[in-house]
């Protein structure tokens, strides 16, 4: 076990060699199960898994079913070339009109960051070559103007060079300038129709790029006619509608994807995260069949994007967001939540606003709230016996507190880490949301401190997966 065959100290001089863009606080993280991540094998500390791993593990962490496709995926056959004919490749793109809805082409990529720019080529391509463009084509080539795609500010679409040319983040761009996409793009304020009329009416533009919730933004919520508003506009302007779900999608939100809570269908949109349920980097972008079917042999790709691997474990995350019904959950489960932290927060004058969508929540705070996330990994509340130290997550843009726990995490554990939060937050009260002692004893599975034999218990399990695939 690398507990024992490796001290901390051993660890620490690793990382002198691995580049600082990230900075976690102490502890090293040895394991993590379903809901809960933890210090060491077999015991230690243990805490919430307050962030989902930016919502890649929405199916839990070390989801077996995934675990089970996985492997069986890579029994048969590891990377393919893309040149070469794949089954497994055929049977995602079955699902995903399953899945998603009708008239879907997947272009499959790894990470979110290759999903949304892969959006973007097939907007661009869209652009360039579908008919309906084709006024606006020669009128801008007329009068020798570039065509444009519109961002919001607070956006984020991951760390590539034309993610960072669309960001509006002076931390995430200034330091790589010059960006040399700038001059195609163009930024409104997330939630503003008009501002966006605006830029539509320029005659220039071509695609309308947004998140349906931001999340590195801060979780925020649009207005509830804003995206009938925003279809409505890019029809009436002949813009495409490209929507980034690398976060939102996956049931975060309550629904495959958030734009359909929203009622309205984008021209193209990006998904990854927990596309994979967690293991390894899946993602890609949906278009609808007029868009997709432009792309020609050669004109995009990724070595591993598609791979047979990948699409087994795509197909193992659908199926396991369905059997263990984690929409419902998601929905359920986050609107509970949501409202018990209102009703926490409305006497904490520190308090902006609690919002969010499913279990894809915010906290805003007047302050830091890095500071009031330290303090919520720090305090600690009892889970059925088992004491645990914390709610582990992050900040997101500073001021709000980012709460996306994987979306089968039990309510009882939620209900118990409001204790954390009324600590945290500086309640007058905390000990009001001190949960008594619950009767059912926890599982394996729920925490896995105290499995005794650990290796057969998911072993048996994970076979048991792989045979869907095998
Ligand atoms: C909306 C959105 N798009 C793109 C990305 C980039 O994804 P990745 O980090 O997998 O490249 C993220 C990551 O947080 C995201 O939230």
């Amino acid at each position: 076990m690398i507990d024992d065959k490796i001290s901390n100290a051993q660890l620490a001089e690793g990382e002198e060699n691995v580049t600082s863009n990230y900075a976690p606080p102490e502890p090293y993280l040895r394991r993590s199960a379903d809901a809960c991540l933890y210090e060491r094998d077999g015991g230690g500390r243990a805490w919430v898994d307050g962030m989902g791993a930016y919502s890649a593990a929405n199916v839990g962490n070390r989801n077996l079913r995934a675990m089970g496709a996985g492997i069986a995926g890579l029994v048969r056959t590891t990377v393919l070339a893309r040149s070469r004919r794949s089954p497994e490749l055929a049977l995602a793109g079955k699902e995903v009109e399953r899945f998603f809805g009708q008239d879907l082409m997947l272009l499959p990529m790894n990470t979110g960051c290759e999903a949304i720019e892969g959006a973007a080529v097939l907007a661009k391509l869209a652009f360039n070559r579908h008919p309906r463009f084709e006024e606006k084509r020669e009128q801008l080539e007329s009068e020798g103007k570039t065509p444009r795609a519109i961002y919001c500010r607070e956006n984020f679409h991951g760390r590539s060079l034309w993610a960072k040319s669309a960001s509006a983040e002076p931390a995430y761009k200034e330091p790589f300038k010059p960006l040399t996409m700038e001059a195609e793009m163009g930024l409104v304020d997330y939630g503003d129709v008009s501002a966006l009329e605006e830029e539509f009416k320029k005659g220039d533009v071509y695609a309308f790029v947004v998140e349906p919730i931001q999340g590195e933004g801060g979780i925020k919520v649009p207005p509830p006619e804003y995206f009938q508003n925003v279809k409505a506009l890019c029809d009436q302007h002949n813009v495409l509608l490209v929507m980034d779900e690398v976060q939102t999608g996956f049931g975060r939100t309550g629904t495959p994807l958030a734009q359909q809570q929203f009622g309205v269908k984008a021209d193209i949109t990006s998904f990854g995260k927990s596309a994979s349920a967690g293991l390894w980097p899946v993602s890609g972008a949906l278009a609808k069949k007029e868009y997709g079917e432009l792309l020609k042999p050669g004109e995009h790709g990724s070595t591993f994007g598609g791979a047979p691997a990948s699409m087994a474990l795509m197909r193992a995350a659908m199926r396991e967001l369905e059997d263990r019904d984690a929409c419902r959950l998601s929905k359920e489960n986050g609107t509970w939540f949501r409202d018990e932290l209102i009703a926490m927060c409305t006497e904490l004058p520190d308090v902006v606003e609690v919002r969010g969508m499913g279990l894809m929540i915010g906290i805003e705070l007047k302050g830091e709230a890095g500071v009031v996330c330290e303090r919520l990994r720090k305090s600690p509340f009892t889970y059925r016996g088992k004491k645990m130290e914390g709610f582990w997550t992050n900040d997101a843009h500073s001021k709000v507190i980012r709460i996306s726990p994987p979306l089968i995490v039990d309510r009882d554990l939620l209900r118990a880490s409001l204790y954390s939060f009324a600590q945290a937050l500086g309640h007058p009260n905390p000990e009001q949301y001190r949960a008594g002692d619950l009767e059912r004893p926890y599982s394996p599975s729920e925490l896995m401190n105290g499995v005794a034999d650990e290796t057969k218990y998911y072993g048996g399990r994970v076979r048991r997966f792989m045979e869907e695939v095998l």
